[in-house]
């Protein structure tokens, strides 16, 4: 299959979320598609990301014929908590909004899209190398690529690029086709899966002297933990000792909640950063999820995102094969004014609960005084759930 002179619809570049779930939304439509993918298959249902959906994600994925397991595994959060000054303050999300998150992580979510891709006889290619694409400008699109030692050629209507920040999709993109916003943030997070069942039902998000922290979890053994280090902090300075004693320092409250520790299972660093490409269209290129924005994690939008991206994409590509292009017009700002309302909401928790070593005293009284409001104000605290659930984001 990895001849030259292949022709598919949609070639979509990326077998994460973004790809694999457009792959099976324009299936059921009874559109062509090919995913290419530069990791292993082993490699995509293993990698450790986000866990949070929204019920409008859950709906597309139950949508696209891939909700069952993620109905039945998914824990059902109607909560969040934050916690400063020692206190911890629950963000009622159902009762302010009338929805719920789901917690069920972002592998889970590219395992079942796999499995669905295969089952109905999808051309999924894995470990796929030197992806390039030419012809964005004319009629129709070429990608060229390495896969299984050989080199192969894919002429597409339309490309998907769905290979996140630094992918090739992007790179394809000649200088001055697009702008893009960026702004750095001087955080990381450093993030452990703990074989320890959790101690909390719902997610704790804490302000703490010392960073922030984060408590979320991915089943009834497992617990997904984060700290606040530096962008450029070194692993191996980090013991277990060391980080199991900064969790308990900067997650445990005065009211005598403590954290289980356990066998740490994996570990990484994640650099925060904000940007966004405009428009998210280069000719017969679509760029979709990390590809064309990124959003720090604080506020669990990433994933989100992504998934809103190829709705929209998807759905504009089922018009344009019906006769009507103009949808395809109308893809970037539809997905942008979304982006930007997540953009500023994950900047702002961002901003609320980290700290911020260049920041003087007055500012951390702000910070506080923000948290504050959110925890005793219920329309602060509405306008931080509806943003959480996606209840506020137009389409
Ligand atoms: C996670 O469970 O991995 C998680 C939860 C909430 C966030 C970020 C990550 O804001």
């Amino acid at each position: 299959m990895s001849g030259p002179g292949q022709r598919t619809q949609v070639g979509i570049i990326g077998g994460g979320p973004a790809g694999l779930l457009l792959s099976q939304l324009l299936h059921r439509a009874g559109i062509d598609s090919v995913v290419l993918e530069r990791a292993s298959r082993a490699h995509c249902e293993e990698r450790v990301r986000a866990g949070v959906l929204e019920p409008g994600s859950v709906e597309v994925l139950e949508a696209a014929g891939v909700g069952e397991r993620l109905r039945r595994e998914g824990l059902v959060h109607h909560g969040i908590d934050l916690c400063f000054a020692g206190a911890r303050h629950r963000i009622a999300l159902t009762d302010l909004t009338g929805r719920s998150i789901t917690v069920y992580a972002q592998q889970e979510v590219v395992k079942d899209l796999i499995r669905a891709r295969l089952d109905a006889g999808a051309d999924v290619r894995f470990e796929v190398e030197d992806v390039r694409i030419e012809g964005l400008e004319d009629p129709a699109s070429t990608i060229r690529f390495r896969h299984a030692g050989a080199a192969g050629v894919l002429e597409c209507d339309w490309i998907a690029g769905c290979d996140g920040s630094h992918g090739a999709s992007r790179a394809a993109i000649p200088a001055g086709g697009v702008t893009e916003y960026a702004r750095s943030c001087p955080f990381a997070w450093l993030g452990i899966l703990a074989a320890a069942a959790p101690t909390a039902s719902e997610l704790v998000y804490a302000r703490h002297e010392r960073g922030f922290a984060l408590y979320s979890m991915r089943s009834p053994e497992v617990t997904r933990l984060y700290l606040q280090c530096r962008p450029d902090e070194d692993l191996a300075a980090w013991s277990d000792a060391r980080i199991w004693d900064e969790l308990h320092g900067r997650l445990e409250s005065d009211d005598g909640w403590r954290i289980r520790e356990g066998a740490i299972v994996q570990r990484s660093v994640t650099p925060l950063r904000s940007f966004v490409i405009e428009p998210m269209r280069f000719g017969r290129l679509f760029l979709a999820g990390d590809a064309a924005h990124v959003v720090p994690p604080t506020g669990a939008k990433g994933l989100n995102l992504a998934i809103h991206d190829v709705r929209v994409l998807a759905e504009a590509l089922i018009a344009a094969y019906a006769g009507d292009a103009r949808a395809l017009d109308q893809y970037s700002a539809r997905c942008l004014a979304r982006v930007w309302r997540a953009e500023r909401f994950s900047w702002w928790m961002t901003a609320m609960l980290h700290r911020d070593e260049r920041d003087d005293e007055f500012g951390r009284r702000l910070q506080l005084a923000q948290l504050e409001e959110v925890a005793h104000s219920r329309a602060a605290a509405q306008s931080l759930a509806e943003n959480y659930v996606g209840a506020c984001l137009t389409a």
